[in-house]
């Protein structure tokens, strides 16, 4: 494998593909950054579907999990990924820390990089937790979802399931239903999508949509049938009911209801649509079963691309380190 890449740390580099030390948010990034992650996570596919399920990229590298909320797919995912690109790994969760104890989020860091680690990856309840962590310590790090502010691996997923299901990105039509406003899976697909040229409209219940969000270059529809008649790719999304502070919709029943997506409201739909969800799903609220689990749904599909996008990322943010050495 190639890669036009190289890494410095807290910067860029002029001329140079991937020139990030840390992967913080898909704002950040440039259609062609995305894409050359896209295009090395698709080299990175077939990896997982060998007997044995390794390649050396990162042989000798060190990656630390750090996570402080609760996750399956992201951990171990990032977890697969490295260990199939060869690394050692960690995980460290808030219960089993010194978090506990009182211990700061950059004590910790500064801790883990006295030890000499490569990367840390790390999901927050804080948004710019991971930013905090970047500007202050040396390892890379990635952003495995921080509060409601991007979760960067879901969006690069989310693009590859669509790029690989669709055979493009540019033109679509694309709508994200539900808990848009605490959704950090919602804002990186939205800079990712638009950023490769897919035309994204969001909807959901008035109160769960943030004031201003057409400056990301997005419609708005609170009609889900007009929305559904309309796109090619449904990305559906939890409801957050851990961070919602307020009483948004009246409720879980009624938020199905109008929300929900099922066989009837599927009607009109066009024969081809794509239905996702990052997971997890509360089943029979965002989805009916039937559709979660029927043929519109790419939602395991998304599920495996994640091992091979983290790959990527873990390759070229940790692998372009080994360069500079
Ligand atoms: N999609 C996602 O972030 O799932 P987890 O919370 O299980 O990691």
């Amino acid at each position: 494998m190639t890669k036009e890449t190289s890494k410095k740390k807290n910067g860029t580099q002029e001329g140079r593909i991937w020139a990030h030390k840390d992967l913080l948010a898909l704002k950040d990034l440039s259609a062609r950054e995305i894409e050359l992650i896209l295009d090395t996570a698709e080299s990175f596919k077939e990896v997982s579907q060998r007997s044995i399920k390794k390649v050396p990229a990162l042989r000798g590298k060190t990656i630390v999990n750090l996570f402080f909320e609760p996750s399956t797919r992201t951990r171990t995912s990032f977890e697969l990924a490295a260990k199939r690109l060869s690394a050692d790994t960690i995980n460290i969760s808030k219960s089993t820390s010194a978090a506990v104890k009182g211990e700061s989020l950059l004590d910790t860091a500064k801790n883990i990089e006295a030890m000499n680690v490569d990367a840390i990856i790390i999901r927050h309840e804080a948004a710019g937790a991971p930013k905090i962590l970047a500007d202050a310590i040396a390892p890379a790090v990635i952003n495995a979802g921080d509060g409601a502010h991007e979760h960067p691996t879901q969006g690069l997923l989310d693009l590859l399931t669509i790029r690989q299901k669709k055979g493009r990105i540019q033109g679509l039509e694309v709508g994200i239903v539900g808990d848009i406003l605490h959704s950090r899976v919602a804002r990186s697909d939205i800079w990712g999508l638009t950023k490769l040229g897919a035309k994204v409209t969001v909807c959901g219940p008035p109160p769960l949509i943030p004031a201003g969000i057409e400056e990301m270059g997005v419609k708005v529809t609170y009609d889900l049938s007009e929305i559904i008649r309309r796109v090619d790719v449904l990305i559906t999304l939890r409801i957050q009911l851990e961070r919602q502070k307020g009483s948004y919709f009246p409720s879980i029943r009624e938020y199905a209801r109008f929300f929900g997506i099922d066989n009837e409201k599927l009607q009109g739909a066009k024969p081809d649509i794509l239905i996702m969800h990052p997971g997890p799903i509360n089943r029979g609220v965002e989805l009916s079963p039937d559709i979660a689990d029927g043929k519109y749904s790419v939602i395991l599909e998304q599920v495996a691309n994640g091992v091979a996008a983290r790959m990527a990322v873990l390759y070229l943010i940790v692998g372009a380190q080994s360069e500079e050495e």
